[in-house]
């Protein structure tokens, strides 16, 4: 037998060959809402615009609304043979309200409906991640608060390079996230414009109000151009980079955990909640979720990469390849959306160690900038001179088995007679943050000053929400 929705020119059945390949519904059955959705705006505009009967109209909204409960009820039947979910709707409605259910398709095409239903999903992820977003800058802001003056290691090539503090250390990322999260809202400002009713690709005959559907679905406006309505995926391949972006900032701080929660750096701990055991090495806590975080990474670049190369040979307008738009995208939301609360979940969870910080933090000769930027201030050295007295001394310091501050004042005026023992007091880890008060630098009043600041505006988003 022929499709029942398309078949009117096909005399054989579909080989089972060219069913597999072409059927969608197991990904875009993930669109039934918005797909119930869109059609109810579409059918009450083609009554309103005398297209079709008030009544028709009527019987279409109530079925759609039956078939939507049903969905969520799991009682609906999604059938292979009927390709997407645009036709399963469509093919369950005629079964709940006769023919009426054949009027629905006027003035549209599953082209413009796909494209909007899909604009509609991906709307809704940029909020569900904007709101995770959110909530990981908040629990990081909130830990920045209680460690604004947790000295620790800053490193540059992961070496030691200057102390910093740890409240500095996660505001970085509260910034990375704010980043992320604009890049989602410019996205989604885009994004936020109706294909519905530039119908197969070359809109329509019929007296429709592409205003009104586009209204009653949330967008700002119609699409201005059907060809484009219909095969522009720009909106995925936006939010898929924004998302992409994002990753690679989890990544990078998943991969911190890793390296902190290592016995051989020990600068943080994670509780039981976050770690897992090994089946062969009982002493093992393993940071699981911290490293599948930083892969999943790969599969955000990957939906990436796979619709733009999707797209890169596609004419105009429609053409069947777009359909492969969905699955990748749909599981890179899923894993960016899921790492983000494994995130959260972490920061929340993590117990710096503190005397290791502090003491990691003063290792590696650390506060020698400190000493170098004393010489420029109280001698007014060049600072290229500083910088080589400096390297002197640490050298001294390392031949002697000894920290910077734990030398002796003679030691040090052994390179530089006019070193006075206010020097000495520069070189500890805790005078060396306070000291870095320029704009954006780590003082512990700074980080205390930033995450306040934080606080209020996440507090003020929150409220207007
Ligand atoms: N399943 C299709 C997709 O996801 C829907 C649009 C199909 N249009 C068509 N002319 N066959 O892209």
């Amino acid at each position: 037998m022929s499709n029942k929705m398309w078949g009117g020119r096909f005399a054989e059945s579909p080989d089972a060959i060219m069913e597999e390949i072409n059927v969608s519904i197991d990904v875009d059955r993930h669109l039934y809402a918005q797909d119930i959705a869109a059609s109810k705006a579409h059918a009450a505009m083609l009554a309103a615009q005398g297209i079709i009967t008030a009544s028709d109209a009527k019987n279409i909204a109530k079925g759609l609304d039956t078939i939507l409960s049903e969905i969520r009820k799991g009682d609906f039947t999604f059938k292979r043979a009927l390709e997407d979910i645009h036709m399963n709707v469509e093919s369950r409605l005629a079964e709940l309200i006769g023919p009426a259910a054949g009027r629905l398709h006027t003035a549209r095409s599953r082209n413009d409906q796909v494209a909007t239903d899909f604009r509609l999903y991906v709307r809704d992820v940029v909020d569900e991640v904007d709101a995770g977003l959110a909530a990981f800058q908040r629990a990081l802001v909130e830990r920045a608060l209680d460690h604004a003056d947790t000295v620790m290691p800053g490193f540059t090539h992961l070496q030691t390079a200057q102390p910093v503090t740890f409240g500095h250390h996660l505001l970085a990322y509260v910034e990375m996230a704010a980043r992320d999260r604009g890049r989602f809202r410019d996205a989604r400002k885009r994004l936020n414009e109706s294909p519905l009713g530039a119908a197969a690709l070359a809109g329509t005959s019929f007296p429709i109000d592409r205003v009104a559907t586009a209204k009653a679905l949330g967008f700002e406006r119609p699409m201005a151009n059907s060809l484009d309505a219909v095969s522009d995926r720009d909106f995925v391949l936006e939010v898929l980079s924004a998302a992409a972006i994002a990753a690679v900032h989890l990544s990078r701080f998943a991969e911190e955990i890793v390296i902190w929660t290592s016995p051989l750096v020990g600068l943080v701990r994670l509780s039981d909640k976050f770690t897992t055991g090994s089946s062969i090495m009982p002493q093992k806590r393993n940071p699981d979720a911290a490293e599948l975080v930083r892969a999943k990474t790969g599969r955000v670049i990957g939906a990436l990469n796979a619709l733009l190369i999707v797209m890169k040979g596609l004419p105009l307008a429609y053409q069947k390849d777009m359909q492969e738009d969905k699955q990748g995208a749909m599981e890179a939301f899923a894993a960016l959306s899921l790492a983000i609360r494994a995130m959260t979940g972490m920061v929340r969870d993590l117990v710096p160690d503190e005397a290791r910080m502090r003491a990691a933090a003063g290792e590696g000769y650390a506060t020698a900038t400190d000493l170098a930027d004393w010489l420029v201030r109280a001698l007014k050295m060049p600072f290229r001179e500083a910088h080589h007295v400096t390297g002197r001394i640490v050298a001294k310091a390392a031949a002697d088995g000894l920290a910077l501050h734990e030398m002796t004042l003679p030691a040090l005026q052994a390179v530089e007679p006019r070193i006075t023992d206010e020097a000495l007091r520069v070189l500890t880890v805790d005078s060396s943050v306070r000291s870095r008060t320029s704009f954006g630098g780590t003082a512990p009043k700074n980080v205390l000053a930033q995450a306040k600041s934080w606080l209020k505006r996440l507090d003020k988003e929150a409220a207007e929400d």
